[in-house]
């Protein structure tokens, strides 16, 4: 049986909060005009039903989430993406990345990673922190936090030179042991996919970074539509795969899915297969797309 991975993304989880006065003078009131005016009715509770039957369905062995569960970082948007984790599966089968979104507004990043710690902790370390490196299934999986409090309308994303000496010496540490490697980001790191304001602005860096190591998938959202690209590796290529919002219904970006990752190892390497899964507004459901062969990760010898 292959091990499998869902890769979703941007489910800016519904319905906001009122705001409390003290929120009356910041960016939070902006977006909650935005909500309200523009994205309400995109993401519906109702899609989050239909992704969490699929993922029921499915049953893949674990979940990665690219950022951007709320919208404002309000207290009581990051309390109900708590409780939306804990609904998906134990604290060990998820591993999370931040979004711009949940660091909407100074401070806010720093209470939204203390409150979802359990699924983005460093394996080895109960202190949260990024990089941090999640190993399952013989797969290792790591996070990193792109998410940056700005003024709108930008979107911008920023890792740091600090993340990027940890994500460093993270890579060299683990590169003797040569298992397949998964990086989660929210911002989209390949050039070109994000239009100005909305870019990783230490992409170029962080591309160096991982191309010095056995890199083979980075996953990412924060386009809200699928996108894929390749880098330059160790391995030979890196697959770079964005995908929508996981609760979009399609009105102004495109609609709802995410990715099952099909990890099987087999005599002399591991084959990751790839497979889109898309909602049909018509059924209300996510349909599974056909199987295609993503790379192949070689054994060490
Ligand atoms: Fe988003
Ligand atoms: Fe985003």
């Amino acid at each position: 049986m292959p091990y499998t991975i869902a890769h979703l993304s941007d489910v800016h989880i519904p319905p906001l909060p009122a705001l409390s006065p003290g929120d009356w003078f910041s960016k939070r009131v902006l977006g909650l005009f935005s909500w309200h005016r523009k994205w309400k009715a995109e993401h519906r509770p109702h899609i989050l039903d239909a992704l969490q039957r699929s993922l029921d369905e499915l049953a893949p062995d674990h979940i990665c989430i690219t950022g951007d569960l709320t919208f404002t970082t309000h207290p009581g948007e990051v309390a109900q993406a708590r409780r939306w984790l804990q609904s998906l599966g134990s604290a060990e089968s998820i591993s999370l990345v931040p979004g711009n979104h949940d660091a909407y507004v100074p401070g806010a990043l720093e209470q939204a990673c203390e409150a979802w710690a359990p699924w983005m902790t460093d394996d080895s370390s109960s202190a949260q922190q990024f990089p941090y490196l999640h190993r399952r299934g013989g797969v290792d999986i790591i996070g990193l936090s792109s998410g940056i409090p700005l003024r709108l309308p930008r979107t911008v994303g920023r890792i740091g030179s600090a993340q990027l000496g940890a994500l460093h010496a993270l890579l060299a540490s683990i590169a003797g042991d040569d298992r397949p490697c998964v990086v989660l980001i929210h911002h989209p790191l390949q050039e070109g996919a994000a239009r100005r304001g909305k870019e990783l602005l230490d992409r170029e860096a962080l591309r160096e970074v991982l191309g010095q190591y056995a890199v083979d998938i980075v996953l990412h959202g924060h386009l809200h539509r699928p996108v894929r690209a390749t880098l330059p590796g160790r391995r030979g290529r890196i697959e770079v795969l964005g995908v929508s919002s996981a609760s979009a219904f399609g009105d102004r970006y495109a609609p709802a899915h995410y990715h099952l990752l099909e990890f099987d190892r087999d005599v002399g390497q591991t084959t990751i297969a790839l497979r889109h899964v898309c909602y049909d507004r018509g059924s209300d459901t996510f349909v599974p797309g056909e199987r295609e062969l993503l790379t192949r990760v070689p054994e060490p010898t």
